[in-house]
């Protein structure tokens, strides 16, 4: 990236502090290189959220919060989940380009033939109550797989990374479908090398080894476009995390476990099934105003879950695609009428036509709808933010890539203000 201006920093007598470089990206805001600024002033910058930073340059996904828009690798998301091919999405991600009809036979069959687990990782499940969250238990599953790859852990390896990319966009879906099982107490289902990625996961999910499970095409289809819609989200707080991790030198497969457990947070992928339990809490159209009081209430804790958006100050584009997915799922499986989704539809317009919301830029995002459409699926509502992960690990790990093979990577490591206490000596009592 080449400096296109120069950012002039002054004092307060307008004496010349410093000289910052402005960089400029293909799309999207400058920024100025504050690289230099601690060595040239002794000041650091100051952005708790880091709502005005960018920690890195990445060329995988475009976010414009104004407009509305998410691009994956330049193309529209709205086209994307339209073709409705996640692994289609994996590849894009993964490799930068979309691949030909035989390039992504190839990947579809590379996954596949890395779906199964090592059997002993079904011993970690054992360790667990059976009414642990699955996030939990993906914390716990995922992170044990670095135990079982050494084969395959060299980062500065590109073989290696790939095939760690590939080990885990093909065990995750296999491991969140464990947990469930493991949560119901039956047993485990093998995948089966004959059904797609999408189909073989809710296979796992929902049969047994007593009967036949056929996928209903219209939910594969559903399940297909909502990963899509996750798969990734620029520099959000849990792929900053795997960022963070990966800087460090850590396997992927940490990496990939700090970020499942940053996005288990109800203010990031657990929004879904806060979301849920929100609209349960509410129960009833009549009771909407009171809860928009007290989301709007500053002594009241209660945020409207799904609502809101650090980068979205418009519609986040995912949420409309999402509403459309919840349709079409409700109308296949006979629940046109389901209460909790006339009464989302009901929670969407009042706030919509609040002025607090409005002032604010508050629209829905993609958790808003994602857990009605997991609920119609059958999928219980602890198992959503593992759903949003299966959907989120190729973005994790295209930004791990990213980060790994980018020259200017070095360890992240931020500085403070520091508001503590000055220097002082310990007291007579405690020498
Ligand atoms: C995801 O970053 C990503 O890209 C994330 C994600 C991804 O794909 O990775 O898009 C996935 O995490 C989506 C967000 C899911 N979370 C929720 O739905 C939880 C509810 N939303 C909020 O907690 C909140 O909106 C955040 C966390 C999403 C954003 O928080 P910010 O950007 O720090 O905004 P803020 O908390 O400073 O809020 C700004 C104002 C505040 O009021 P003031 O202090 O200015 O008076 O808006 C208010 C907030 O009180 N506000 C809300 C609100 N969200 C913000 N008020 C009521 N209900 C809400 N949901």
């Amino acid at each position: 990236m080449t400096p296109t201006r120069t950012f002039t920093l002054l004092d307060e007598n307008s004496q010349l502090l410093c000289e910052l470089p402005v960089l400029k990206g293909t799309i999207g805001p400058d920024v100025i290189d504050v690289q230099a600024l601690y060595k040239n002033t002794g000041m650091f910058t100051y952005d708790p959220g880091f709502t005005s930073t960018a920690s890195c340059s990445s060329d995988i996904t475009y976010i414009d919060g104004e407009k509305g828009i998410l691009l994956y690798r330049g193309y529209p998301i709205e086209q994307l989940a339209k073709r409705g091919i996640f692994l289609e999405v994996c590849y894009l991600l993964l490799y930068d380009e979309l691949p030909t009809a035989d390039e992504l036979t190839a990947f579809e069959q590379n996954i596949t033939m890395h779906t199964m687990v090592h059997d002993q990782l079904t011993n970690f499940f054992k360790g667990f109550r059976r009414d642990a969250h699955p996030m939990a238990i993906m914390v716990g599953v995922v992170g044990a797989l670095s135990a079982f790859y050494h084969d395959a852990l060299d980062i500065t390896s590109k073989k290696d990374r790939d095939l760690s990319a590939i080990r885990l966009i093909a065990k995750v879906p296999t491991i969140v479908a464990m947990c469930y099982k493991y949560s119901i107490g039956l047993p485990f289902m093998y995948p089966n090398n004959k059904l797609s990625y999408v189909e073989n996961f809710m296979r796992m999910m929902f049969a047994t080894p007593c009967d036949d499970y056929v996928p209903n095409p219209v939910l594969v289809d559903a399940l297909e476009r909502i990963l899509i819609l996750h798969a990734d989200h620029e520099q959000n707080a849990s792929t900053s995390t795997v960022r963070l991790a990966g800087s460090s030198g850590a396997n992927p497969y940490a990496c990939i476990t700090a970020g499942i457990a940053c996005l288990w947070g109800a203010a990031h992928g657990g929004a879904n099934e806060a979301v849920l339990n929100m609209l349960k809490q509410i129960g009833d159209v009549s009771e909407i105003p009171k809860f928009i009081a007290r989301a709007k209430d500053k002594n009241d804790s209660f945020r409207l879950m799904g609502f809101g958006h650090r980068v979205y100050k418009n519609y986040d584009p995912r949420a409309k695609l999402m509403r459309a997915t919840c349709y079409e799922v409700l109308e296949e499986l006979g629940l046109h009428d389901d209460k909790l989704f006339k009464l989302a539809l009901e929670l969407e317009r009042f706030a919509l036509e609040d002025p607090y919301f409005i002032e604010k830029k508050l629209y829905p995002n993609v958790d808003f709808y994602s857990g009605i459409v997991l609920h119609a699926l059958g999928i219980p509502t602890n198992m959503f933010t593992a759903i949003f992960a299966m959907g989120r690990t190729i973005g994790w790990i295209a930004h791990w890539d990213e980060m790994i093979s980018d020259p200017e990577q070095r360890i992240g490591r931020p500085r403070q203000l520091f508001v503590g206490a000055t220097p002082r000596d310990l007291p007579p009592q405690h020498r």
